[in-house]
Order: structure tokens, then C-alpha cells, then sequence
């Protein structure tokens, strides 16, 4: 998706003369077509998540993660983007129970989300309210388990819990599984460590680089649900 068209120089008056000194001469300036509304933003960002959960080399598909711990300690780290549902108004990851993350998440639920799209030149920040959820009880996460193939299971087939000590470099994986793929049988033992993030959006902030003026919007969704938007300065 481009939000970028190379453009005439002088459309951009003084201060592109202003960049102009900045830039070697080989630089092409372009200007960018920025969304035109809030609400076109809002579309714009649940389209990227959308299409970013199905799109590995999307800019969105490998987001940070931010908990807290019990003590108020923040942990950041990079998770898959493995769903979106505007609806919903949700996101969605998948990890393992045991990991330390899942118990800071059980502490306490709100988790930030900051996504990042190279090429479109836009950053989502998400504040969601996250909820474990557990196959065995669980249809929504019954489904997502359902979705994994079998090199995503073998990852749950890990004996030891993550980021337990261990007295050399290890993969964490069962010996007999460790040059090969589990066969269905054998990966259904995963499934007990197998768990889903799901994040439901409480806002959203919307920030888009440009070289003719940064735009930023937030969205808080009220009681019902439906976005509050407006611009914020960059
Ligand atoms: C590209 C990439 C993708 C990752 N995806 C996930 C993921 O979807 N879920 C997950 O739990 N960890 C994922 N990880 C590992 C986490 O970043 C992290 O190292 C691990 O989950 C331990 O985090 P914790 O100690 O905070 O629980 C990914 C790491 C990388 C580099």
C-alpha cells in the first residue's frame, strides 16, 4: 500500500527550498497523500492489522508487546500478529503459558502494542486489555489452535519452561522432534502450553511520518464501543 506519489518540487514552495539545502541533489522528494479524515484513519489502521495478521512481510505483522509486572516493571518484546477483528474491536497473539508474560498478564491485564510500517511510514500504537485464553476451555482459542501448523506446535512441545536456566544453549525442544517436523499425533502434546493473547483495544494512537508535515490522531472507544477521535499535534 502506497501513501507516497513523487511530486512536482515546486508544489512544495518555501519549504522545499528549505529541504533543498538539506538533501544531495540526487535525493527525489516526494510528498505524501495523507488520510484525509479521522474516520478514513481509523479504517486505515484495522485494514493494516487486518491485513498485516495474513501478511508475514507486512510492516505490522511483527508488533511490540509491553507488560507490566507485579513490581511495575516494564517488559517489551516482538510477538506475530495472528489476528484482528475490528469488530470485535480485538488482536490477537499466541504464546506459550509458562512464559513470564503470561503471568505478568495475569497480574495485571493492560499491555501496550506498537506496530510499525517501514513503507507506509506509519506507527500504530495500541493499548489493549489482554485475556489468556486457554484451548482446553476455550473455543476461541480451540480454533486458533486448530489454525497452527505443525512447526508452530513443535515450538509448544518445549519441556522446559521458557526462559528457565539451562547449562548450555538449547533449544527447548523434545530430542526426538529436534531435525524433524511432529507428526499431527505427536504435536497434539503442545497444545496444554499452547495459549492466546487476545487483546481487546481500549485506543488507539495513529502517528504518520511525512516530509511535508507529520500527522497524528487518537482513538479512544467509549463504554459502547465506538471510537471519540481527534487530531493530535505530532
Ligand atoms: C520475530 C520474532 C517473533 C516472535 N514471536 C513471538 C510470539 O508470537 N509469541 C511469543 O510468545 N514470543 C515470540 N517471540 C519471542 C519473544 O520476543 C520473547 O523473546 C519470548 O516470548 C519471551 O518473552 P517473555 O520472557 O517476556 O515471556 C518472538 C521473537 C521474535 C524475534
Amino acid at each position: 500500500m502506497a501513501y507516497e506519489t513523487a511530486t512536482p518540487r515546486r508544489k512544495f514552495g518555501r519549504s522545499i527550498r528549505y529541504l533543498d539545502r538539506q538533501m544531495p541533489k540526487e535525493v527525489r522528494i516526494t510528498m505524501t497523500q495523507h488520510p484525509t479524515s479521522l474516520d478514513d484513519i481509523h479504517d486505515q489502521i484495522w485494514r493494516m492489522l487486518d491485513e498485516a495478521a495474513a501478511t508475514r512481510h507486512h510492516g505490522f505483522h511483527l508488533p511490540t508487546l509491553a507488560t507490566v509486572s507485579k513490581n511495575g516493571e516494564p517488559a517489551a518484546r516482538i510477538v506475530v500478529l495472528r489476528g484482528a477483528d475490528r469488530a470485535g474491536r480485538y488482536i490477537t497473539c499466541h504464546t506459550d503459558a509458562r512464559a513470564p508474560k503470561v503471568v505478568q498478564i495475569d497480574g495485571q491485564s493492560l499491555s501496550a502494542w506498537v506496530f510499525y510500517d517501514a513503507e507506509a511510514r506509519v506507527q500504530v500504537r495500541a493499548l489493549g486489555r489482554v485475556a489468556v485464553l486457554d484451548p482446553a476451555v476455550d473455543p476461541f482459542a480451540r480454533e486458533a489452535w486448530q489454525g497452527t501448523n505443525l512447526s508452530s506446535r513443535r515450538c509448544y512441545m518445549a519441556p522446559s519452561a521458557p526462559s528457565s536456566k539451562c547449562d548450555a544453549p538449547s533449544p527447548n525442544l523434545p530430542e526426538n522432534v529436534r531435525d524433524r517436523l511432529p507428526t499431527e499425533a505427536e504435536a497434539q502434546a503442545g497444545m496444554v502450553n499452547f495459549r492466546v493473547l487476545k487483546a481487546t483495544i481500549e485506543n488507539l494512537d495513529y502517528l504518520h511520518l511525512a516530509h511535508d508535515g507529520h500527522i497524528r490522531a487518537r482513538f479512544v472507544y467509549d463504554g459502547n464501543g465506538e471510537a471519540v477521535s481527534t487530531w493530535l499535534e505530532p
